[in-house]
């Protein structure tokens, strides 16, 4: 791996691990110059479940699109194969190449979807998502993982949207995960929503996970892995995490 933003080199080690693990790359559209694209990997078993991971919205968080390198690497042929898997590597190619969380024009990739979406309208990339919006539902009919680091934390937690009141069997499994690897942040509040457990619970707010979420997707989660920890670790952290959602999800 080079540098962690090197867009080339992660364009380059990602389609060569999709290819190698027989995933179908193609263009969903441009943003900003780059082409957004998504890999397709059809289940070898069935029943299916229709699985969609999304990674790199903002430019500073490079541990999600190179864990998806990692988890293309890792994860068993059994674990893909009980899954029609969607993969969208690199949202915001502008801001990784950069290392800046917003894109070349100053927006916020992860902001402006759904009913949620207040005053913010979506960025150059976020429009193309919504240009595909049936096909991504269709994508995410089973589960919705998306990958993203807190800079500023120590400690690791997680978004989940499930229904219910409370975090259910989804929920604890993907925290579970990620707790292998980092300590969980202790309850109380970050970004001043409620943590418990390391979980944020069906927290509406305008992202891309959200948005699903109200559309109909009957799990999701945005995974948060710590800036301040080992980037590494971290990018483990984020395959891990992708196999425990297939599992959870697919039932492997
Ligand atoms: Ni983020």
């Amino acid at each position: 791996m080079g540098a962690s933003n090197n867009l080339c080199s992660f364009e380059t080690e990602l389609a060569a691990c999709a290819k190698a693990r027989g995933l179908r790359i193609e263009p969903l559209g441009s943003a900003l110059g780059h082409t957004l694209t998504i890999a397709t990997r059809a289940a070898r078993r069935a029943p299916a479940a229709r699985l969609l991971i999304a990674a790199g919205f903002h430019g500073e968080e490079p541990a999600g699109p190179w864990g998806m390198v990692e988890f293309l690497r890792l994860a068993p042929d059994a674990l893909l194969d009980r899954a029609e898997l969607s993969l969208i590597p690199l949202v915001n190619a502008s801001g990784f190449a950069a290392g800046r969380r917003l894109n070349d024009s100053g927006e916020n990739p992860n902001r402006g979807y759904g009913a949620r979406c207040g005053d913010d309208l979506p960025s150059a990339e976020g429009r193309v998502l919504v240009a595909h919006g049936q096909r991504l539902l269709h994508a995410a009919a089973d589960g919705l993982l998306c990958c993203h680091e807190d800079l500023a934390e120590h400690a690791t937690y997680a978004y989940t949207f499930e229904p219910g009141r409370a975090p259910g069997a989804f929920s604890h499994g993907l925290i579970d995960t990620a707790a292998r690897y980092f300590a969980l942040p202790p309850d109380g509040e970050i970004d001043g929503l409620p943590v418990r457990n390391g979980l944020i619970h069906n927290h509406y707010d305008g992202s891309f996970e959200a948005w699903l979420c109200e559309s109909g997707v009957p799990a999701a989660a945005c995974i948060e892995t710590p800036g301040q920890q080992d980037f590494g670790r971290r990018v483990l952290a984020q395959a891990a995490l992708m196999q425990a959602f297939v599992a959870l999800r697919a039932g492997a």
